[in-house]
């Protein structure tokens, strides 16, 4: 586990995207596995700002996203399908037949599930697995429990994501109770995994998550054992441990 200290959410991002930017220069047809959340956002926008001036190529590269609420369509303005586009997607030269997301709509939680793990087996694995952290420690929507689920799985939100959430919607009753999540299998499989935090509401998640039990009650533990882990937070996400650093 690589832990890099950067200054506030600005410092994080450009960190954040240079990671990115060497990935698709290495391999130009690389498989991104990609996170919504707003702590990604600025990492998209230092990457878009390179395509624009011309550092970067997205033609050929494919992508994953790790997680979808259950029940909204690919262009309902709270879906993750709507929020790639408009903060990612839409402003680079990617194919956007090669963006996959799982479907928010397909009643079958089963179906779904298979089927979007076999995207994942189709493209290879992931070469580089972007994440966020949920204040309560978990990756994609793969939320507290007692075992890590491996494959993409049906999970029920729990009341801290939903109220986390919220205010991303009118009210808190509109937030859908329900998401398909990449399984903690595949984003431990990706060959490289990045992690972006900030803000001091996030301090006591990275203090379990990558200084405690490796524990399904901390999903965000698990990267611990990842080979190639490299976490990138700002000095508030970083208050509770700095005296471990
Ligand atoms: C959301 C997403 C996660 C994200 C996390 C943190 O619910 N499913 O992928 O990492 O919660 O979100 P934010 O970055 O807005 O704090």
């Amino acid at each position: 586990m690589r832990i890099i200290c950067a200054k506030d959410y600005k410092d994080v991002s450009r960190k954040a995207a240079n990671i990115i930017s060497a990935q698709v220069i290495l391999k130009p047809d690389c498989v991104l596995g990609l996170a919504t959340g707003s702590s990604p956002i600025g990492t998209y926008q230092q990457l878009i700002r390179w395509y624009e001036k011309g550092d970067l190529d997205f033609a050929h590269v494919r992508t994953v996203n790790l997680d979808e609420y259950v029940g909204l369509s690919k262009d309902h303005d709270q879906s993750y399908a709507y929020f790639m586009r408009q903060n990612f997607f839409d402003h680079i030269n990617i194919d956007q037949a090669n963006c996959n997301i799982p479907n928010g709509m397909n009643p079958d939680a089963e179906a779904e599930c298979a089927r979007y793990d076999a995207v994942i087996k189709s493209l290879g694995g992931i070469d580089l697995q972007l994440l966020g952290l949920g204040p309560n420690g978990h990756i994609g929507f793969n939320e507290p429990c007692d075992e890590f689920v491996k494959g993409t799985n049906k999970v029920s939100l729990t009341k801290e994501t939903i109220d986390a959430n919220a205010r991303f919607f009118a009210s808190r009753d509109e937030v859908p109770k329900f998401a398909y999540t990449m399984g903690i299998g595949s984003i431990v499989n990706a060959q490289r995994v990045l992690m972006v935090v900030n803000g001091a509401n996030k301090a006591q998640a990275v203090r379990d998550c990558f200084f405690g039990p490796i524990s399904p009650r901390a999903p965000g533990s698990i990267l611990q054992l990842h080979p190639d882990f490299t976490l990138v937070a700002d000095e508030a996400a970083l208050s509770l441990v700095k005296d471990l650093l």
